[in-house]
């Protein structure tokens, strides 16, 4: 048996299904029973009736899981698979502005540890975090960790006062407004596709800012057939996929998440096989880190 035929039949024999995200490597998406933004895959997550789920992505999404099914066993398919950026606010941070700014509503990007969610008033991701912040009651808003994506959402929001923090993703900062517009030149007939982790000056000269399945569905929908895309090269699997006829050109070699490429067919065999490495939270902090996640539940619907 193949390694793929290996993992259909565990996936039945353990009574398990494959949540992955777009920034893995297409093999893994291929083997996946849903492949979806972080948005989706939180709130799917809450829906699924098999009591084991292999999660292939980085270590905040599978802990968002568990916080929001804490019955079942959420099993990472790479522990080591950690997005920086989650690390990135000092819970001291968060608690200073709180004492400084009493009527403050922290908003914390779901790529965050469960440690900062506990801490936060709500999360959000990319795909829903204008629509939770205009729907909050409070007028002033602390975004972390996300500097780019903070900045995204006051533009789009200016009715709300911002404090932002100095987080960013390494991936989404490395990709450079000049690549863009060489790549513009060489196709000047494409749209420009950017997530919005990516600097202000690149999403200035973007035609169109989204999340990763926003950037897949505008793609899809477009009349358009060529798109240079603003954001980590896993997603270009799913976008080929939906649009064999389309063109998809890229900015540069360094659209690459190191953590995510840590998922290989291999380790979602061995973590089928034996069920761990399994993600363990405390009872506390998973109760904590639930208030916000299921406040963003609510508030995106
Ligand atoms: P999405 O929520 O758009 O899938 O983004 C997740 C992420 O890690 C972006 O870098
Ligand atoms: Fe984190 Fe950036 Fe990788 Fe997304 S692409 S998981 S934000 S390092």
């Amino acid at each position: 048996m193949n390694p793929i035929e290996e993992i259909e039949k565990l996936k039945e024999e353990k009574n398990a299904v494959i949540l992955a995200h777009y920034y893995v490597d297409g093999e893994v998406q291929a083997i996946a029973d849903y492949v979806g933004d972080s948005y989706y895959l939180s709130k799917l997550a809450t829906t699924l009736s098999a009591p084991n789920i292999i999660f292939c992505g980085v270590k905040f999404m599978g802990e968002s899981a568990k916080i929001l099914n804490p019955q079942k066993t959420v099993v990472m398919a790479d522990e080591y698979a950690d997005c920086p950026m989650a690390h990135m606010v000092e819970i001291d941070t968060i608690e200073t502005i709180r004492r400084e700014n009493p009527d403050v509503c922290v908003v914390c990007y779901v790529n965050s540890t469960a440690e900062i969610k506990a801490h936060s008033d709500v999360c959000v991701t990319s795909s829903n975090a204008i629509r939770i912040v205009k729907a909050l009651p409070n007028k002033k808003i602390f975004f972390i960790p996300d500097n780019n994506l903070g900045r995204y959402v006051a533009s789009q929001v200016p009715e709300k006062e911002f404090i932002f923090h100095d987080g960013f993703c390494h991936v989404h900062k490395s990709i450079e407004k000049d690549s863009i517009l060489e790549a513009r030149k060489a196709h000047p007939e494409a749209l420009v596709l950017t997530h919005p982790e990516c600097t202000e000056d690149v999403l200035a000269i973007s035609d169109f800012i989204g999340s990763t399945s926003e950037i897949i569905d505008f793609a899809t929908a477009s009349d358009k057939n060529t798109f240079i895309i603003c954001t980590e090269m896993g997603i270009f699997y799913e976008l080929g996929q939906k649009n064999p006829d389309k063109k998809f050109y890229s900015v540069g070699h360094r659209q690459f998440c190191p953590n995510m490429k840590k998922i290989t067919l291999d380790k979602v065999l061995t973590a089928l096989q034996n069920l761990t490495p399994e993600v363990i939270l405390s009872e506390d902090l998973s109760l904590k880190a639930n208030k916000p996640l299921s406040r963003m539940l609510e508030l995106a619907k």
